[in-house]
């Protein structure tokens, strides 16, 4: 069941953000490494969490995934991109792998943009992880372009077309 997260849910989402640093370092790649200390992570996902709506994928009353409903990134996307009637996801991340929690999350999220009538569900994700790229592509989702922007290691975009063409 999709729903939207509240102020009980902030800890886990750190808690989330901490255990997927700690998965990905067993993943062979470099996303989430270096840069940013937890504590500057923690605090940037406190300025998204009192920024945006959050929303979680909720199993047996447990909150197993969770996303941030957020805006396009004005660092990546260009400002005609930036109107297109979209739903822009970040914060991504599960409880526990391999359920196929996030991919539930995702589906009802691109549910709910459709519904809304949003063309687009749109993310930037970490330009080095082509497992990352892979996962989204298995999903529907097609590379837009990556950025090149110094001190953004973050800059592979990509989007589903949610009208379906
Ligand atoms: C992305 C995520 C929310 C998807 O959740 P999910 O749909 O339940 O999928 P799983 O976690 O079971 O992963 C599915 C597959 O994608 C791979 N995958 C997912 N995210 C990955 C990543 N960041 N790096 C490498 N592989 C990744 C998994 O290894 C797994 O591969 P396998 O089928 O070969 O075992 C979850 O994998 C996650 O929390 N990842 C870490 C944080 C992250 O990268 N978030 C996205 C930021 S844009």
């Amino acid at each position: 069941m999709l729903i939207t997260l509240d102020e009980s849910h902030r800890q886990l989402v750190h808690q989330a953000r901490d255990e997927a640093g700690a998965w990905l370092a067993t993943k062979g790649t470099d996303q989430y490494r270096g840069g940013l200390d937890l504590t500057q992570v923690h605090t940037n996902i406190d300025r998204d969490f009192d920024a945006h709506e959050f929303v979680g994928w909720q199993v047996d009353g447990q909150v197993v995934a969770m996303l941030a409903i957020s805006t396009p990134d004005t660092d990546f996307w260009t400002p005609a991109e930036r109107v297109e009637l979209q739903t822009y996801i970040s914060r991504f991340y599960v409880t526990e792998h391999g359920r196929g929690h996030g991919a539930a999350l995702l589906g009802a999220v691109e549910e709910r943009a459709h519904q809304a009538g949003n063309h687009w569900l749109r993310l930037n994700c970490w330009t080095t992880n082509t497992r990352l790229h892979d996962y989204y592509r298995a999903h529907g989702y097609k590379h837009v372009r990556t950025c090149d922007v110094p001190t953004r290691p973050s800059g592979a975009l990509f989007e589903k077309d949610l009208l379906g063409s």
